[in-house]
């Protein structure tokens, strides 16, 4: 991870109201795990807390779930929702996930939504690997290269004629890889037992609002804190207008697609 990546700031209020999709994802990422009371898990970049506690009851009697974030405002959430759902077999680390250097321990390493986030997968794989017992096993849902109109949308909104110049040197924020890259990674990472899923996600907005609402909530933020605060509203204006024409006929429909990744230790 550089520089930049650790200056980006979470809003983690606005990612609790707008991120049920991801917590979707990741109940369908839960399930293909299939955690058993007394293992210990490691959830890596953890969010607002919302798959550890559904993790943590999982694991439930004598298991434990390590959630790990680089966030504080993300972590801050986690707390509180963890506080609340009254689990007390969680325990939340800050830190940047891309130097996680735990030898042994977790029978499982989770993560939804987040690996993505990181930029040398190689090494991040590596470092999960190390984390586990023999036998332990990994599940990630993560994005997925290709056809993805909200990704498209961001090059056209930074091709805009008043925000072109303002990108020159951006680094692009995200790792998405094909089932064929992701394979190869876990492989060399030492796992066995790979399985890479493609799944196109679609989900659906009430309102041109809350479809905003989801982007700015996570996607948005690399590219708004990059830019100076008078221009961050053309930005998410021209954003909005190529998203709702790429989108077609559907303009509130969302299709992200996605990798859902399991392998073993052996
Ligand atoms: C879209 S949120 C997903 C949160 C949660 N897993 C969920 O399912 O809702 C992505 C999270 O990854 C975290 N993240 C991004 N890069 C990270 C890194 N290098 N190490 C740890 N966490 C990271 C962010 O802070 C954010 O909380």
């Amino acid at each position: 991870m550089d520089d930049h990546d650790h200056k980006l700031v979470w809003d983690a209020s606005l990612y609790q109201e707008n991120s049920s999709f991801q917590f979707s994802l990741g109940l369908d990422a839960i399930a293909r795990l299939a955690p058993r009371p007394g293992e210990r898990v490691l959830d890596i970049g953890c969010g607002n807390g919302a798959t550890t506690a559904e993790l943590a009851r999982r694991v439930l009697p004598g298991g434990e779930v390590v959630g790990m974030d680089v966030s504080s405002e993300m972590l801050a959430q986690a707390r509180a929702n963890i506080d609340e759902a009254g689990l007390s077999n969680v325990r939340l680390v800050h830190q940047d996930m891309a130097t996680l250097a735990i030898v042994g321990g977790f029978d499982a390493v989770f993560s939804n939504s987040s690996v993505h986030w990181v930029s040398r997968l190689d090494d991040l794989y590596r470092r999960v690997h190390a984390a586990l017992v023999p036998g332990g096993r990994v599940v990630v849902q993560t994005g997925a290269a290709g056809g993805n109109a909200l990704v498209d949308a961001l090059h056209d909104a930074m091709a805009e004629p008043l925000l072109a110049t303002l990108f020159a040197g951006f680094t692009w924020p995200w790792q998405f890889c094909t089932p064929a890259e992701a394979e190869r990674i876990l492989e060399e990472a030492g796992f066995s037992a790979i399985s890479v899923e493609a799944h196109d996600k679609l989900t659906s907005f009430p309102t041109e609002a809350a479809l905003i609402g989801y982007c700015r909530a996570a996607a948005l933020i690399p590219f708004l804190s990059h830019l100076p605060e008078p221009r961050r509203p053309v930005f998410l204006e021209c954003f909005a207008r190529h998203l709702l024409a790429r989108n077609g006929a559907r303009p509130l429909d969302l299709v992200m697609p996605r990798l859902f990744i399991l392998a073993a230790k052996p």
